[in-house]
């Protein structure tokens, strides 16, 4: 089991470096990408015009400013994110949108004093945490009076061909990998509905509603082939095994996963299947 304390100093080290640098320079493919799943997020949270809410990991911003829109002007968002770039960028955008009811913040959701808020979301910002129980035990104290919490976050890889389809691809360039451990901080870390439950109830919350969220998510963003090839390069774990990797097998590895994609070009789209959970609770 690795250290959390290490975890947590690789994760800040990491969204504030390399990963957050290219999050923020693919943020327009990304929402494209991902605006079925924010959609589906705002219905499922449903947040209520005049309402605080807390994003946790609200990156470059794309469901923050959604919800800053739905709770109005009489409402507010507090944006946390450990990112310096992203959260940057999130600003940026909010300032161009003429968005002003939104508090951006660098901190650690898992550690840093909050506000009561009536809706506690998140997108995909919640499976980071070293030490998961003591993070969601910090969300329920910043839970107000008849809070909610709902959140959205990946099922298992083999559930994920958008994910899987590039990974199996470029894998048959490159040394075998060491086994995933379930569970473990990272993209799949509530993949197992019973996990999230555990963690839930340790940390004081009330048994989740998990509902299925099954999407075709277009990896090219309707920009065609190229840009699914480079956003597939560029941003998760293809980018992670890819980076260090001598030109000449990156250029092969590449090779094989245009060719993987190409299977599913559909014109300007790449849409491959995506499997998510909405994640719903209140205080126990
Ligand atoms: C996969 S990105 C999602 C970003 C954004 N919600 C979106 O959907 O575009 C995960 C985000 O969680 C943030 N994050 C990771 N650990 C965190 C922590 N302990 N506290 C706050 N934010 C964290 C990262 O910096 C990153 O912005």
């Amino acid at each position: 089991m690795a250290d959390p304390r290490q975890v947590d100093a690789d994760m800040l080290s990491f969204w504030n470096g390399h990963g957050g640098h290219t999050w923020v320079e693919r943020q327009s493919h990304t929402d494209l990408t991902l605006a079925p799943m924010t959609d589906a997020l705002l219905a499922f949270a449903a947040p209520r015009p005049g309402e605080k809410v807390l994003d946790v990991g609200c990156g470059c911003g794309a469901t923050t400013l959604e919800f800053a829109r739905a709770v109005g002007p009489g409402g507010a968002v507090e944006a946390i994110d450990i990112s310096a770039p992203m959260l940057a960028e999130g600003k940026r955008r909010a300032q161009a949108a003429g968005i002003a009811n939104v508090a951006w913040r660098q901190a650690d959701a898992a550690t840093a004093g909050l506000g009561a808020y009536g809706l506690l979301t998140s997108a995909f910002g919640l499976m980071f945490f070293g030490d998961p129980v003591a993070a969601f035990a910090n969300l329920r104290r910043a839970a107000g009076p008849g809070a909610r919490m709902a959140f959205v976050c990946w099922r298992a890889l083999a559930e994920n061909p958008w994910m899987e389809v590039p990974m199996n691809a470029v894998a048959r360039h490159l040394p075998p990998r060491p086994k995933a451990v379930p569970n473990a901080p990272g993209m799949f870390a509530f993949a197992d509905p019973h996990y999230v439950g555990q963690v839930l109830a340790a940390a004081g919350w009330a048994p989740p509603r998990l509902d299925r969220l099954d999407l075709d998510l277009d990896i090219a963003a309707g920009r065609g082939l190229d840009e699914a090839v480079a956003q597939s390069t560029k941003i998760g774990a293809v980018n992670s095994w890819l980076r260090n990797q001598p030109a000449e097998v990156f250029s092969a590895a590449t090779a094989s996963l245009r060719q993987a994609l190409a299977a599913h070009q559909d014109g300007a789209h790449v849409r491959l299947p995506a499997a998510m959970w909405l994640v719903a609770s209140t205080p126990a």
